[in-house]
């Protein structure tokens, strides 16, 4: 989750530098990884249809990153459960792909260190290095300079998507106002409501052209703004997906179970991060 996202300058290789703060929600997709000849990848989940197993899968070309950076002939057989929607805003592919970094690395011994793995998952997507540390974190220029954070505040969550794809790419395009990359590092916070009052100086300059893109997002976000025990609501990435930090679980899980009880096709779910 982008719990801002600050942008700058587009540079002259087409990419845009960006100041965020990343967290990491307790749910997501799942990978396994076993030994084989060739490279296999079989996609099951909710999700599942919303992507081919071919080599253009993110998975896949992590996976010939890796083994070609690392002079291993071998394959393997991965199998990914596609739990979050694609697409989305909430970086699930770049997860993926960093998972695939970690996992692979680990089966086939080679004992590479994170900012190896970082190197070469920048390589395949901005946002795949802090995916590879997988822990809150500083994110800077295109998304490749990762600075852990020492743990940001836990708190409950509510994360929506309409269900409505948004191109990256389109977004940038259609970027007018901005904040710039001026940030200095956030402060030690000791709780949710810190975490809150820090975020409300900061947004998500995405939102606004995502907005135009999908005015759906709207609803979203006041959908989100308008229950019990919701603290901040906002898009995360360059949307649709976006999300709400409450009070505590038990407002989470009732804004939860309020959001599903109006059936709109929307994908929603309680979670936590920190
Ligand atoms: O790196 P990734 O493939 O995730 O980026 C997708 C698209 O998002 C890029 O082609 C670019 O248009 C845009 N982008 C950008 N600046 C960034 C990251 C992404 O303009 N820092």
């Amino acid at each position: 989750m982008n719990l801002f996202l600050h942008v700058g300058d587009r540079r002259p290789d087409g990419y845009h530098e960006l100041q965020s703060l990343v967290a990491f929600t307790r749910a997501g997709d799942e990978l396994s990884f076993a030994p084989g000849q060739e490279f296999k990848l079989d996609i099951q989940g909710p999700f599942a249809d919303a992507l081919t197993s071919d080599s253009d899968n993110l998975v896949l070309k992590a996976a010939r990153a890796l083994a070609e950076h690392a002079g291993v002939r071998d394959g393997a057989h991965i199998v990914l459960t596609k739990n979050l929607p694609v697409a989305s805003g909430i970086g699930g592919g770049s997860a993926d792909a960093a998972a695939t970094l970690r996992g692979l690395a680990q089966l086939w011994n080679l004992g590479l260190p994170h900012d190896v793995l970082r190197r070469i998952g920048e390589t395949l997507g901005s946002d795949i290095p802090v995916c590879v540390e997988c822990k809150s974190a500083w994110m800077e220029g295109r998304g490749e300079r990762v600075a852990v954070l020492n743990g940001i505040p836990a708190a409950a969550m509510v994360l929506v998507n309409p269900g409505v794809a948004v191109p990256t790419g389109r977004v940038f395009a259609a970027l007018k106002e901005r904040c710039g990359v001026g940030l200095p590092r956030p402060p030690k916070m000791q709780n949710a409501v810190e975490l809150v009052a820090y975020l409300k100086t900061t947004a998500n300059d995405l939102e606004a052209p995502a907005r135009e893109i999908a005015p759906v997002i709207g609803d979203v976000l006041d959908a989100l703004a308008s229950r019990t025990g919701a603290l901040l609501s906002r898009m995360s990435g360059s949307g649709a997906t976006c999300f709400a930090l409450f009070e505590s679980d038990e407002f989470a899980t009732a804004a939860t179970r309020a959001l599903n009880a109006r059936n709109r096709g929307w994908w929603i779910m309680s979670s936590r991060i920190g």
